[in-house]
């Protein structure tokens, strides 16, 4: 019964799809469901308090649906409330880790960008990884980047001003690698590519996010033993809008229109 059950995914609002896809791709079977918390977005202008208790509130939205495990699909959720949320839960949690750690693999003598809500910025988690991994990464807290991607505009000269402006301290910069360490971010890909090198590298979390799951369910021997294809379904606190934005990038990733149910 409880291999069956869904896997949910927890975000701010529509960027947990991006680590919903990179999951899909291994874990066809699986059933998902996604909250995206919009009508409280931005997470990473808020205070812990109000973040961990956010976290806290939308979880429960998720524990409702009967989830055999919680993927937290945000790097802010996962620095500032990812222990609250592992210790308070009896099923499976994995978060989503800014991913340095993989991104220092990937330096060539340049520096490496991580771009990030203000408040993963400030945790004391992102401190601590930075200590083990990336003492010279560049933080860059990208204010107002995320609604782009919750409005769904992910091209277009308003998202290229305001990429230009954010990024104008680092232009000319030898920049090997640019890890996204916020899940919107990986939908703006295309139009970020245009303000680095060709040779830059751009990654995120999500791998890792998707290995640990994988472990997590075999350990507990939960994992889907069905091979029906998995629906996959949207859950927003904001309007049908905000969700029908989320179907749209979801499909726009590359995941199956067919496996949407409502
Ligand atoms: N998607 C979230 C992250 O990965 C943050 C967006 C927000 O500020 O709410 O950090």
């Amino acid at each position: 019964m409880k291999r069956k059950a869904p896997i949910g995914f927890l975000d701010s609002g529509a960027g947990g799809i991006s680590v919903m896809l990179a999951c899909r791709k291994l874990l066809p079977y699986e059933n998902f469901i996604l909250y995206g918390d919009s009508a409280n977005a931005p997470y990473g202008e808020k205070s812990e308090e109000e973040i961990k208790r956010l976290a806290l509130a939308a979880a429960e939205k998720l524990l409702e649906k009967n989830i055999k495990a919680l993927v937290i699909a945000c790097n802010t959720i996962t620095t500032i409330a990812g222990e609250l949320l592992y210790s308070r839960l009896n099923i499976p949690v994995i978060g989503t880790v800014p991913a340095l750690k993989e991104g220092k693999k990937l330096l060539k003598g340049g520096q490496m960008l991580v771009m990030l809500t203000p408040a993963s910025a400030r945790s004391q988690t992102m401190r601590s990884i930075m200590q083990q991994y990336g003492a010279d990464a560049k933080l860059l807290p990208c204010p107002g980047l995320m609604e782009f991607v919750e409005r769904g505009e992910i091209e277009g000269e308003r998202l290229n001003n305001k990429l230009k402006q954010l990024l104008s301290p680092y232009k000319g910069e030898n920049i090997d690698v640019v890890v996204l360490a916020c899940t919107h971010y990986p939908f703006l890909l295309n139009e970020l590519r245009k303000h680095f090198d060709d040779n830059t590298i751009f990654i995120d979390g999500s791998s890792e996010t998707l290995k640990t799951l994988i472990f997590e369910l075999n350990k507990k021997n939960i994992l889907c033993n069905s091979e029906i294809q998995g629906y996959t379904q949207f859950i927003s606190s904001e309007d049908n809008n905000t969700v029908d934005i989320m179907k749209k990038l979801y499909i726009l990733g590359g995941g199956d229109e067919k496996s949407i149910i409502d």
